[in-house]
């Protein structure tokens, strides 16, 4: 299949609307990571999706709209807190769960009877979602079980061949996929940490939010007692057995170290001295803060696999507010091998 390049013009979002409204599958930018977009109440075009990704037809999709009145299109039901939380954090990186209308395909919605919203705040996708004049169903646009897309040419690189359109963006702004709270039940619940914090979701809807149980405990690692070892096993054993599976991976080894961080520093060196006197190509990653780390993860594991990296080494971040969100994806993409310091 021909893939074809749009630009960041008028006439070319026009164009990649266009593709959209007549079924076509086209990637564009958001500010959380690249999505792979379809019509979402065209069911022969979200079906396509999930074949172009690889993707189990069991995983809903976020359908993404422009304006608060597509709304109506999707939900029969929209509650007081959920308008709350739409005022509140869109356009951005939120999703709400709610209850579905009959229009919206099941295939969609992984068969569910909810469907998962979002306004995404990209100028870009915004512009491409309105002149489609549909409702657009957006996974992530990549190879299932691949890192997110937070650059054009990851989705280039993945899909390729794949699809009809990309729309070709910056690099995104928030570099982890949006927080999903589910308004469906008695208490708001995350199912998929994000940029925004259960903490920014209570101060809007001052009750408490609770974690959905899939979601790992907080990881409280003591201090391992042979603290100069890197010998151990893996230490963490998540409690959810799909959370086992690897997501996010890279085709590079990973290890995240996790402890204070004159240890983490110590222990990373030691390792990588190790690595390296084997003939190993090591890459080491450590952030300054959780933005930063949301923004370049994804991107410098690809880049890691890109260079030919044997191993990569990771320094653990705090795992509190958006430093969780990103302990997150790194703990999947590791296929939660952590080693504690
Ligand atoms: O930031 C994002 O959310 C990106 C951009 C493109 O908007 N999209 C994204 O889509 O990450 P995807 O398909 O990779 O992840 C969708 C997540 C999955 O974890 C899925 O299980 C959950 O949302 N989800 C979708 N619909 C749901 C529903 N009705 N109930 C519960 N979870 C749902
Ligand atoms: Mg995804």
């Amino acid at each position: 299949m021909e893939t074809k390049i749009f630009k960041n013009t008028n006439e070319d979002i026009e164009a990649a609307g266009k593709m959209l409204r007549d079924g076509g599958l086209v990637a564009f930018p958001t500010e959380t990571v690249y999505g792979l977009g379809a019509d979402a109440l065209n069911e022969t075009a979200v079906e396509r999706v999930y074949s172009a990704k690889g993707r189990p037809a069991d995983n809903p999709m976020i359908v993404h709209i422009s304006h608060m009145n597509d709304l109506k299109i999707l939900s029969p039901e929209v509650t007081e807190d959920m308008m709350k939380l739409a005022v509140a954090f869109w356009p951005g990186p939120l999703t709400i769960v709610m209850k579905k209308r009959e229009e919206v395909p099941l295939i969609t919605t992984g068969g569910l009877d909810t469907v998962a919203v979002r306004m995404p705040k990209e100028p870009v996708a915004l512009r491409l979602i309105e002149k489609s004049g549909c409702v657009i169903a957006a996974p992530s646009a990549n190879l299932s079980g691949k890192p997110s897309p937070t650059k054009a040419e990851h989705v280039v690189d993945d899909m390729m061949g794949r699809i009809d359109g990309i729309l070709m963006g910056e690099e995104c702004s928030v570099g982890i996929e949006s927080t999903v709270v589910d308004m469906t039940g008695a208490y708001p619940t995350i199912l998929r940490p994000g940029f925004i914090t259960p903490k920014d979701i209570e101060r809007v809807l001052k009750k408490p939010v609770k974690l959905d149980k899939g979601l790992e405990a907080k990881i409280n690692l003591e201090p391992s007692k042979d603290a100069s070892s890197c010998e151990s096993s893996t230490d963490f054993k998540p409690k959810s057995p799909g959370m086992k599976y690897k997501h996010y991976a890279p085709e590079a080894d990973m290890v995240i170290f996790q402890g204070s961080v004159a240890n983490v520093a110590e222990a990373i060196s030691k390792e990588r001295h190790r690595l390296e006197e084997d003939g190993k190509k090591v890459v080491v990653i450590a952030y300054e803060n959780p933005e930063e780390a949301a923004r370049n993860f994804f991107s410098e594991i690809r880049a890691a696999d890109k260079a030919g990296a044997d191993i990569i080494l990771v320094a653990a971040l705090e795992d509190e507010d958006l430093g969780y969100s990103v302990m997150n994806r790194i703990l999947k993409s590791s296929g939660y091998n952590i080693k504690k310091v």
